[in-house]
């Protein structure tokens, strides 16, 4: 079952969710060369409980911190580290946190200084594939067609999706029915309706799509050693399509300029 939440819970969703996208803005501007993650970790976990709030992923299946943070190959689920960052890695950084009985979930990937220009293409693909995603979303549309729309602007870009991992509806608990792949078929699952909210997190690789699971039983790499890129926003099916918990006043107009390119106008 999907839960269609009250404007009161979608309240909270939205006090949650915009903290994290706070929190997360502040830890892409502090992630820089010689910068280690153990560091971004620390002021992440920090800044989540002087809010008033807890760390979603930290004991989440044992997993130890409040981020992960994928370097490079690396596509998920990284543990922060002492291995400082490097001029031209890209860094995905992924929080959680729970506010008030309620879940805010929302990852960006960073460049470290200048990245080369496959890298910096990856990222701006695998972010425009998010909103390709987000704008499929809207009450009678489909679950799968979010990921049709996913796929169809990836591989248009000679990328590929990882099939390992999807989004998750998001609400009392961190993962929520549905799932979310970011491939397939669209006009296919339950039909989405005003209420519902959705985690939506494509992970693009640069070259094939298939993954596994180093020794540590979390980070998770690409096969190829290719780069791997990791964009997600938590967002609310409304009346008029839906509305971004996780975009920050300051970067919505950034994304509504990109309209062309896949950001959403309204929202
Ligand atoms: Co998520």
């Amino acid at each position: 079952m999907i839960v269609c939440r009250s404007k009161a819970e979608i309240d909270k969703l939205r006090r949650v969710n915009q903290l994290v996208a706070e929190v997360l803005a502040e830890l892409r501007r502090m992630a820089a060369p010689g910068v280690t993650t153990a560091d971004i970790d620390r002021v992440a976990e920090e800044r989540v409980r002087a809010a008033g709030a807890e760390p979603a992923f930290k004991g989440y299946h044992g997993y130890p911190a409040t981020v992960c943070v994928s370097a490079n190959e690396q596509v998920v689920h990284g543990i922060p580290s002492k291995r400082p960052l490097v001029e031209g890695d890209i860094l995905s950084i992924d929080m959680g946190a729970r506010l008030d009985g309620f879940f805010g979930d929302c990852a960006v990937t960073v460049p470290i200084g200048t990245v080369s220009p496959q890298a910096s293409e990856l990222l701006r693909v695998t972010e425009e594939a998010l909103f390709h995603g987000i704008e499929a979303v809207k009450p009678g549309a489909r679950v799968s067609d979010i990921g049709a729309a996913i796929q169809q602007h990836v591989e248009a870009h000679g990328f590929s999706v990882v099939r390992e991992f999807v989004g998750h509806g998001i609400g009392t608990a961190l993962h929520e029915e549905p799932q979310i792949a970011n491939y397939g078929p669209g006009g296919r699952g339950p039909r989405l309706a005003e209420g519902m909210v959705l985690a939506i997190e494509p992970m693009v690789n640069a070259g094939k799509p298939a993954v596994k699971v180093l020794s540590d039983g979390w980070t998770a790499v690409t096969r190829d050693g290719s780069l791997s890129a990791h964009f997600e926003h938590a967002v609310v099916v409304s009346a008029e399509g839906r509305e971004i918990l996780t975009l920050l006043p300051a970067d919505a107009a950034r994304a509504a300029g990109r309209a062309l390119s896949g950001a959403p106008t309204e929202a």
